[in-house]
């Protein structure tokens, strides 16, 4: 199976275009509702509890990991990559979300960028960071938007707050500079809000969310890497995993994967 993490809901939004577009593999969700928000905390707990998570989905069997979650990429995944792979799942991988997007903003040729995304995300740099690897000459400016991820996580995206929240961090954003050309939704979690950034993001910016760019990325390093693609099994079978109350997954779940989930409940490292 190719596993999926994120702290939550939003990791759905991504596997979603994945399973559309790469049909034929079978698929693991994971997501950490129990411990939900990992935006507002330190790199190293999130380093800690990715750790835990992309164990339990190697133990499970996937050889491959995608972290579809932007706090976990930008915390954790390097280390993950770098120490933890080598030494205890050597021949497995994890890929995550970030780069896959910071490549897509170069190749379409975006010249000024606005990220929006958890405080995790803007504090680490990762996109800036990422971004000017490729191409120093991007204009990035960064807004973190804290109440995002809980209003979503509730299943409250239809409510008020949510518009106002929206539109009150979009324009923090182009008070930063309002020239730009395209805004990227760099958390998993805010494509369910899509109408609602539609509504305050002048028409002639773009917006950008990752599913779509991760599935594309993913199915060309499929291509490329034929020894790790020939072990993913092909049964048809999605797996949905929860560490909170899985029937309460299940009834938000089908708002972020856009048709019925049925999960079961999992503990993670020792203090769940
Ligand atoms: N979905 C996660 C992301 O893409 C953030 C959720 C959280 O704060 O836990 O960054």
């Amino acid at each position: 199976m190719i596993g999926f993490f994120d702290s939550g809901f939003g990791g759905l939004t991504v596997m979603k275009d994945v399973v559309r577009l790469l049909p034929r593999y079978d698929y693991l969700y994971l997501g950490d509702n129990a411990r939900i928000p990992y935006g507002t905390r330190s790199a190293g707990i999130v380093f800690e509890f990715t750790r835990q998570a992309v164990d339990y989905l190697f133990k499970r069997g996937c050889p491959l990991i995608i972290v579809a979650c932007n706090t976990a990429s930008a915390a954790a995944l390097r280390r993950i990559q770098q120490e933890h792979l080598p030494a205890a799942w050597p021949g497995r991988r994890v890929l995550g979300v970030v780069r896959p997007a910071a490549e897509a903003i170069v190749e379409k040729g975006c010249r000024r960028v606005g990220i929006l995304a958890t405080e995790g995300v803007v504090e680490s740099g990762s996109y800036p960071v990422e971004v000017h690897k490729l191409d120093p000459t991007v204009e990035i400016v960064q807004q973190a938007c804290p109440i995002l991820v809980p209003i979503v996580e509730a299943g409250e995206q239809e409510w008020k707050t949510a518009d106002v929240a929206v539109a009150a961090y979009v324009k923090m954003l182009l008070s930063r500079n309002d020239g730009l050309d395209t805004i990227l939704l760099a958390c998993t979690h805010y494509p369910v809000l899509m109408p609602i950034f539609r509504q305050h993001i002048p028409d002639r910016i773009s917006i950008l969310e990752q599913g779509p760019l991760v599935a594309e990325k993913l199915k060309d390093y499929l291509e490329r890497h034929r020894w790790i693609e020939e072990r993913i099994s092909r049964n048809g079978e999605r797996i949905f995993c929860t560490t909170d109350r899985n029937e309460r997954f299940d009834r938000l779940a089908r708002l972020f994967y856009g048709a019925p989930v049925t999960s079961t409940m999992v503990r993670l490292g020792d203090n769940l």
